[in-house]
């Protein structure tokens, strides 16, 4: 018995169609026409107690309805779930006293008075929870020690930045020391610092307590920070479930060039898959990037240049071209 089974999960929404027609906002006065968006398309898959497992995909992927499924908060349409014997959408206290679904910092914190500083929102989760004196104060001392937020706890909500009022909620989502713990895309509007702060923290937090962990990330370049099994997710589907090091493997080598030019006609020594107005799009494998970039620095009518991991919807072109003709309806 694994701890998630995940079997056969689909969710669909009904999505109202609206013109932008002053006559098509009167008719939808009368007549409402719906669109069914398949979110979750048939989607099965295991997890073992401990594991930290990263579940990636472009906007609109499906996602956060996973996440939101797997920790209880909406019904799929059809398909089983159990999380350690527990049906998540049942809401059973225990398996709610168990888990923590942190969606950055629209977290507890966030919807009690903004006037509050962190700290008193953590004591209320302390007497919710019932967590004792003393592991409270280690907990709250450990954790914001980690993520560089102990000078902050007593400042009001509202005077905190979005990473620091994101860390603070991220503490507050574990102060119970939950086992199962989803994350959605919890570095969002992070500098970069911060960002490494959060995904050492997560690693701790597995490695020292054995939580079973899944988080989403939409960036190609979180690949390296999440765990070792990824799952790639796509218009409703995986696309990939197993060990990061294979889906790294295919990723290599696509280092995204923008090189903006002059015009349209300057001659760039690369296969250019696409131009965005005066900007030229190429991947180059990782070896060439450097000495490829010297050339084009030089070449008469190159303005800019710009070397970035490629856009996680250019992985699931290059990577997984099959199934990316296929539409959602
Ligand atoms: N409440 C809703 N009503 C109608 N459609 C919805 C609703 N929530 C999500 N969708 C649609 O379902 C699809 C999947 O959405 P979801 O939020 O799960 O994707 P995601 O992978 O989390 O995307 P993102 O990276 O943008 O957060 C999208 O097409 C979205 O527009
Ligand atoms: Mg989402």
């Amino acid at each position: 018995m694994y701890y998630i089974n995940v079997d056969g999960l689909k969710k669909c929404y009904r999505k109202e169609v609206r013109g932008d027609t002053l006559k098509d906002t009167i008719k939808s006065l009368f007549k409402r026409e719906y669109k069914e968006i398949k979110a979750l398309n048939g989607i099965s898959f295991t997890v073992e107690k401990g594991e930290m497992v990263g579940i990636i995909g472009p906007n609109g992927a499906g996602k956060t309805t996973l996440l939101k499924i797997l920790s209880g908060v909406l019904y799929p349409d059809e398909g089983n779930v159990t999380i350690d014997g527990f049906v998540p959408w049942e809401r059973k206290e225990t398996f709610l006293n168990r888990i923590s679904f942190f969606m950055g910092q629209r977290g507890f914190l966030g919807v009690t008075v903004w006037d509050i500083p962190p700290v008193d929102g953590f004591r209320l989760i302390k007497e919710i929870y019932g967590i004792d004196e003393e592991s409270y104060g280690e907990r709250v001392e450990g954790f914001s020690e980690i993520l560089n937020v102990k000078h902050l706890l007593k400042t009001p909500l509202r005077k905190l930045s979005l990473g620091e009022r994101t860390k603070v909620e991220l503490i507050a989502s574990l102060l119970h020391l939950p086992e199962f713990i989803l994350l959605d895309e919890p570095t969002i509007g992070m500098d970069v610092i911060s960002q490494k702060r959060i995904w050492d923290f997560l690693k701790e937090y597995n490695n020292e307590t054995g939580a079973t962990i899944l988080i989403t990330s939409h960036y190609t370049r979180d690949l390296e920070e999440l765990g070792k099994r990824i799952i790639v997710l796509h218009k409703g589907k995986i696309l990939f479930d197993g060990e990061k090091k294979q889906l790294q493997e295919k990723v290599k080598g696509m280092r995204e060039f923008r090189v903006r030019c002059r015009d349209r006609n300057v001659k760039l020594p690369a296969e250019v898959y696409k131009w965005e107005g005066d900007t030229a799009v190429f991947n180059a494998p990782d070896g060439e990037v450097k000495k490829l970039a010297f050339t084009i620095a030089g070449i008469d009518g190159v303005i800019d240049i710009h070397i970035e991991d490629p856009a996680f919807e250019d992985v699931i072109r290059r990577v997984f071209k099959e199934a990316d003709n296929e539409e959602v309806s």
